[in-house]
């Protein structure tokens, strides 16, 4: 499964760049409105710092001036995917843009059969909310699983299921369990999943018991017993 970042935020970005796992990043106008920074600049900020898709979102709600928007964002940067959300509007934009060959991420996905016209409008991605779904008492992967099995029914398909509004670990585990091709989340979600306490309490145990090694250097002592054998 890849993993995008789900953050349109800088220090986020560049931090979880630096772990050199990530795939890509999604962002939506909301994420952009919480930095208070120029959207076509950190859209395009962010395309320089991760090699892979990075989500912009559309934000006219009828179809000429999103497929106008869209082309123009499509233009900023070469890792630009145009967001649109799934509205008639937004299925149309995506046909178009599509049909001009601009990867297209269709967001705010709460039912399979939205799901359905997103990957016949050539759709690159479809963004299920598996987090809002389970708010409203629904069950979010359970909607991932059914999107996976219909895409896999037609395998000329070539739309990916991109997991969004994740909130914790255990919805990165069900998503890959339910074949989800991508999942996105913030930094913060992705840091709690290293974490388990008996690999803290491991990792203090053996540093403690290295202490009454005698040598500890360990570069030290394969350095110089490479220079021996050679
Ligand atoms: C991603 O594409 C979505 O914009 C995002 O995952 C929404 O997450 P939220 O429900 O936590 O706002």
């Amino acid at each position: 499964m890849k993993m995008f970042l789900d953050t349109a935020n800088l220090d986020e970005i560049r931090e979880g760049a630096s772990w050199g796992l990530f795939d890509g990043v999604t962002t939506n106008p909301s994420l952009i409105a919480k930095e208070g920074r120029d959207f076509i600049a950190t859209i395009h900020e962010i395309a320089e710092l991760i090699d892979g898709p990075v989500s912009a979102e559309t934000v006219a709600t009828d179809a000429p001036t999103m497929i106008r928007e869209g082309r123009l964002l499509a233009k900023v940067h070469r890792n630009v995917v145009v967001k649109v959300p799934l509205t008639i509007e937004g299925i149309k934009t995506c046909k178009a843009l599509a049909d001009d060959g601009i990867r297209v991420n269709v967001t705010l996905c709460f039912q399979p059969a939205q799901a359905i016209y997103a990957a016949k409008a050539g759709a690159a991605y479809i963004s299920p909310f598996v987090g809002r779904l389970d708010d409203v008492s629904e069950d979010g992967i359970d909607l991932i699983a059914k999107i996976v099995q219909i895409y896999q029914n037609y395998p000329a398909l070539e739309t990916e299921v991109l997991s969004a509004s994740i909130r914790h670990p255990m919805h990165v585990v069900q998503s890959a369990l339910a074949g989800a091709h991508v999942c996105t989340a913030p930094l913060k979600v992705y840091k709690q999943l290293f974490s388990h306490p008996l690999t803290d309490k491991g990792n203090v145990a053996f540093l403690k018991d290295w202490e009454t090694v005698p040598d500890r250097d360990i570069i030290g002592q394969v350095e110089r017993w490479l220079a021996k054998r050679s």
